[in-house]
């Protein structure tokens, strides 16, 4: 089908035809594959009408708002352009984001998940925490900021009750520790980790596939079973992503 849509300048709203939209197989669950310029895009359907969070495009696809979503910015969305199959992240779901930065991933979950959804954001760093307060989750009745270090979940340990989800992207040596140690306490059995592995954050000499691989076996160790694994390339050079399922009896039996 005939593509109606031209790139113009940075955040003007954009119309693009159903038609477009519907090029592709769209099981719609908070975010569609758009034709935009030629090429498969994601977005997300805008759940602050008219707001941007990192300049992304807005785009009307039948009198609805969606933000396009970067795989060059968000690796969650180059997950989704690489294969990930089963995105455990829909309407309703809770999540616990560990490595929130300024929001750009966080902002396009938030709109996936829906007002009766919840992210708790995770985010060290004061500063960046600040411009993910300021610009996304005080725009956004879903997102909880938390700044703490996610190597002390008990520092965030409250009434918050178990998560669906863990998504950590924390780039650190230890992240699949710390990944892991917050799911013990946070993921319901049955829950899913998405955990982004930097393999240059753990060793710059191995191969990055070696390590990505590596770190899944941390995972199956601690009661996880492997869904997939998607590198990153060449949206997140030696980065993968790993999507596994938590069998709590599995390490408690
Ligand atoms: C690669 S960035 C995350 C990008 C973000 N996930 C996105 O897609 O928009 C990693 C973030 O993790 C944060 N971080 C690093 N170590 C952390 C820790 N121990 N606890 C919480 N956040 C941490 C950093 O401050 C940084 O903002």
């Amino acid at each position: 089908m005939k593509n109606t849509i031209n790139s113009t300048d940075q955040n003007e709203l954009l119309l693009l035809s159903s038609s477009s939209a519907n090029d592709f197989n769209n099981d719609f669950d908070g975010y569609k594959w758009v034709n935009f310029n030629g090429q498969k895009n994601l977005a997300t359907l805008n759940l602050i009408k008219g707001n941007v969070v990192y300049n992304e495009k807005l785009i009307l696809i039948d009198k609805e708002e969606y933000r396009l979503w970067d795989p060059f910015r968000s690796k969650l969305a180059a997950a989704l352009i690489k294969g990930l199959r089963n995105l455990p992240i829909k309407n309703k779901t809770k999540v616990l984001y560990l490595g929130a930065s300024t929001g750009t991933t966080v902002s396009h979950i938030s709109d996936i998940i829906g007002n009766s959804g919840v992210i708790f954001a995770i985010e060290s760093s004061i500063r960046v925490a600040r411009e993910l307060i300021e610009n996304v989750a005080s725009k956004r009745e879903n997102i909880i900021p938390i700044i703490e270090d996610a190597r002390k979940p008990l520092s965030y340990f409250s009434t918050y009750g178990e998560v669906d989800v863990v998504y950590c992207d924390i780039a650190q040596p230890d992240q699949t520790e710390i990944a892991i140690n917050n799911c013990k306490i946070f993921l319901k059995d049955g829950g899913k980790i998405l955990l982004v592995v930097k393999t240059r954050s753990i060793d710059v000499t191995q191969d990055p596939k070696t390590i990505i691989l590596q770190e899944a076996n941390k995972l199956e160790n601690s009661g996880f079973n492997i869904e997939q694994i998607i590198y990153l390339d060449p949206y997140d050079k030696d980065h993968g992503l790993i999507h596994a399922t938590y069998i709590a009896y599995q390490i408690n039996s």
